[in-house]
């Protein structure tokens, strides 16, 4: 694994429905599982700041629990709003283990 991915999560730790959120250094990071596949946002809405891990889940979009705005994971994009996304982070799986490599 090159050295910019950090190992963030187990796969068997990741819920189905809702996210993980992991810090990568300064950065707050929501994961989400959806199959076999993992997917790594920013864990912050760009609304007012709400903690998107912890918003439902379905397919691969998920609802900020604070104003329910919704992000698709597997893009950041905003489902109303063209003009609004959340940073997607690069993902690698490798065994169990999930790694990221934040983007700046
Ligand atoms: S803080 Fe996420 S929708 Fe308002």
């Amino acid at each position: 694994m090159p050295d910019d991915f950090v190992a963030v999560a187990q796969v068997d730790d990741l819920p189905e429905g809702r996210g993980k959120e992991v810090r990568v250094g300064e950065t707050l990071i929501a994961l989400f599982r959806v199959g076999d596949r993992v997917y790594a946002i920013d864990a912050i809405c760009p609304h007012r700041g709400g903690p998107l891990a912890e918003g439902p889940l379905e397919g691969t979009v998920v609802t900020c629990p604070w104003h329910a705005w919704q992000f698709d994971v597997a893009t950041g994009q905003n489902l109303r709003n063209p003009a609004s996304r959340v940073t997607c982070h690069e993902v690698r799986i490798e065994g169990n283990t999930v790694y990221v490599k934040v983007s700046s």
